[in-house]
């Protein structure tokens, strides 16, 4: 399943910082993987964090199981469209998306934290909850999902801590925020092609971070001087990215930095997590990031409306 093999010799791999996240499990204390994690938020917006606690034989089986995914039928996939729920769970076919106003060439599972209909927050209607639309003629898919949800989440949680010990916050601040956060997993599906296509054009996350696991390499960062570099593929890592929410934030402290995948000689999957705040938080600009050399870029807007109409401007409605 991991294709390319050769290993970094460095704390970087081709300009992209390297992060043991490990210190991350214990309490809230800065540790060394806080204070790299607030140099990459800083320099680039992206890092590859190693020593994450994903086993590797189930990335290996959330690969598997989303390969045969994309195996199913149409006629089967396009019964969980993503057009019979109320947010975004279910399938999504090639050309369903776009950037900028461009079709994205790939397909997609999307899903939200499953919870049953009479959940509080479900009957309280947050957004990213509620029972998930799943392709039901497919044996392990649900359970491995799930249970990647879970392994996800706690990661995303370590990483986020990292975010905000990195800006010298108090724990509470983090509850406060990312109690009920707007988390969404998704995944990718990007056939080789030879024809002029876009996997996913440049754009940045909304949120306030995204993990990814990839198969092959695929997706590129754009650095400051305006090139794009190849995140490439590193065995039992995961890239992690921040989102725009996080750089309005910090009034442009951290970086919520472009980036794209491009559509190669070979399929590509990808297992994307993106943990935003909570739907009800306002966001504007931290206090500590502002001064009277450098005051507040931006108003304050509610999370929650602004991830609803930006995920509505990237979907086709037809
Ligand atoms: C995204 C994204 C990257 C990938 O879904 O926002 O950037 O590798 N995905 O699929
Ligand atoms: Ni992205």
């Amino acid at each position: 399943m991991f294709y390319s093999i050769s290993m970094p010799d460095s704390k970087f791999y081709n300009d992209i910082p390297i992060i043991d996240v490990l210190p991350l499990s214990e309490g809230y204390r800065e540790n060394s993987a806080s204070k790299e994690i607030g140099n990459a938020c800083r320099d680039i917006g992206f890092f590859y964090v190693i020593n994450h606690g994903i086993p590797i034989d189930h990335q290996i089986t959330v690969l598997r199981d989303s390969s045969d995914f994309f195996k199913s039928s149409l006629e089967q996939k396009n019964l969980i469209s993503t057009k019979n729920h109320s947010f975004y769970s279910g399938y999504v076919p090639f050309h369903g998306e776009k950037t900028k106003g461009k079709l994205d060439y790939h397909e997609a599972f999307d899903m939200i934290k499953e919870s049953p209909l009479n959940h509080l927050g479900v009957v309280a209607r947050h957004p990213a909850r509620g029972p998930n639309q799943w392709p039901y003629w497919m044996k392990t898919f649900k359970g491995t999902m799930l249970k990647n949800w879970n392994l996800m989440e706690q990661l995303g949680n370590n990483i986020t801590k990292g975010i905000f010990l990195s800006l010298g916050l108090e724990e509470q601040l983090m509850k406060d925020y990312m109690g009920d956060p707007i988390s969404m997993q998704r995944i990718l599906y990007y056939p080789k092609s030879f024809k002029e296509e876009q996997g996913i054009g440049a754009h940045r996350d909304y949120g306030f971070v995204t993990m990814v696991m990839q198969d092959r390499e695929g997706l590129e960062v754009k650095t400051r001087d305006d090139s794009w570099i190849k995140v490439k593929q590193m065995p039992n890592s995961f890239i992690v990215n921040i989102g725009w929410m996080v750089q309005t934030w910090t009034n442009d402290l951290y970086l919520a930095t472009e980036h794209r995948v491009l559509i190669q000689e070979n399929d590509r999957i990808s297992v994307v997590f993106f943990i935003g705040p909570s739907p009800y938080i306002n966001i504007s600009p931290l206090e500590s990031c502002c001064s009277q050399e450098n005051p507040p870029k931006y108003k304050s807007y509610n999370y929650g409306d602004y991830v609803k109409r930006k995920m509505k401007e990237s979907y086709v409605n037809d």
